[in-house]
Order: C-alpha cells, then sequence, then structure tokens
C-alpha cells in the first residue's frame, strides 16, 4: 500500500478529490498518512480532518529564517516516510534537501499545459490571468515530478480545457479544476500506485 502525504497551502479541493477517488475505489492501493499545510488558516486542514486524516501545519512564520523552516519539513517528512509526496496546491518552494531525497517520489499539479504558464510567478490564480492575458484558445493541467527547477520535472499526464471569450480568471480556474486538475491528479496517483510509471531519461514511460 502506498503511502502518500499530501501537501497543500488553500482551499484543499485537489486534496477532496485524491480522498473521493481512493474511498470509491479510483485510486487503488494508496492511503492518505497525513496532510501538511504551510498555512495554519487553510480550509485542506479542516477537510482532512473532516475524512480523519492526521494534519499538521509547518508555518514559515512559526521559524525565525528560511532554513530552520526547510529543516523542519525535512525532518517531519523524514519521520513519515512517504513513498510519494503529491503536492496538491503546495505553493511553497521545496527545500533542496527534499527534492534529492525524494527524488522521483514528489509529484505537483500545475493549473496550465506545461511548459506555457508556468515557472517563477505563475501559482493559482496568476495562471489564468496570464492565459486570459495572452488569449491563448486552450490552456489545462499538468502533473509532473518535481526536480530542482520550478514546474521543470517530468510530466505526467496533461489535460487540455478549452478557454471561453467570457471568461474570468476564478470561472477559467473553476473549469480547469473541474475538467482537468481533480481528474489527472487522481489517476497519476493511482498509475504510481500500480507501478506503471516509468522515469526514462528525463520523460515518463507509462506502462
Ligand atoms: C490548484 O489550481 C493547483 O493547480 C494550483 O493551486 C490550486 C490549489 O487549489 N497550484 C499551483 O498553482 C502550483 N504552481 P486547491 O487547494 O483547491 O486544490
Amino acid at each position: 500500500m502506498l503511502n502518500v502525504v499530501v501537501m497543500v497551502s488553500g482551499g484543499g479541493t485537489n486534496l477532496e478529490a485524491i480522498i473521493k477517488a481512493i474511498d470509491s475505489g479510483k485510486i487503488k492501493n494508496a492511503r492518505i498518512s497525513c496532510v501538511i499545510s504551510n498555512n495554519k488558516g487553510a480550509f485542506a486542514l479542516e477537510r482532512a480532518k473532516n475524512h480523519g486524516i492526521d494534519s499538521f501545519c509547518i508555518s514559515p512564520k512559526d521559524y525565525s529564517n528560511r532554513s530552520s523552516f526547510n529543516q523542519a519539513l525535512v525532518s517531519k517528512l523524514d519521520e513519515l516516510a512517504p513513498d510519494l509526496i503529491v503536492l496538491a496546491g503546495f505553493l511553497v518552494v521545496i527545500p533542496e534537501e527534499l527534492i534529492s531525497h525524494f527524488e522521483n517520489r514528489i509529484i505537483n499539479i500545475h493549473p496550465s499545459l506545461i511548459p506555457s504558464f508556468c515557472g517563477k510567478g505563475f501559482y493559482g490564480l496568476k495562471v489564468h490571468e496570464g492565459v486570459l492575458a495572452r488569449g491563448v484558445k486552450v490552456t489545462g493541467a499538468t502533473v509532473h515530478f518535481v526536480d530542482s527547477g520550478t514546474d521543470t520535472g517530468p510530466i505526467i499526464l496533461q489535460k487540455p480545457v478549452l478557454v471561453k471569450d467570457d471568461d474570468t480568471p476564478e470561472v477559467l480556474q473553476r473549469r480547469v479544476m473541474e475538467e482537468a486538475e481533480w481528474q489527472i491528479l487522481p489517476e497519476a496517483i493511482d498509475l504510481i500506485a500500480s507501478g506503471r510509471v516509468k522515469v526514462e531519461g528525463g520523460r515518463v514511460r507509462i506502462l
């Protein structure tokens, strides 16, 4: 059984989609052992509690500098010893030490078709604002492994979503979640739990 830790910062709708997929059997052979948030007020923590899942907040605000915050994060994850770490709207830079320790065992959901609208400064609503400002007709979501760059790791799954003329960033964000994120994130976890995801030469092959 894959031991999964989910890391969150906000609403936690992707966390909810993962929990539902485990409960309904869409994700097999995986359990969420813990949810970690960097933000005490994250509604995602409530969602974890409502489902009886252990949760912790490790906030940079409680540490005097970034390196002690990073150390607290690394210690907690070492203790939990997850097989897979899922960044489900975790909007904090992941410490280098964690990335090397959990190589190809950290995945992230990003709300665009990487390599468009990703990298530094593109997160949450900002991604959809960028999409609308550029006037692209198709956007979507991507699940990828986390490497030391920002949104540069091997791509596992992508799903396109059409942009409409009258979209606002909020409306588009919701449609990308509903039509893409909540589907491909659970699907990627199921593929990993069933041993079907191989990384070869920086690219993912689904077996
Ligand atoms: C999601 O849209 C996710 O793709 C995005 O944050 C949102 C979290 O929503 N992540 C990023 O932008 C990462 N670069 P949620 O808390 O409701 O799952």
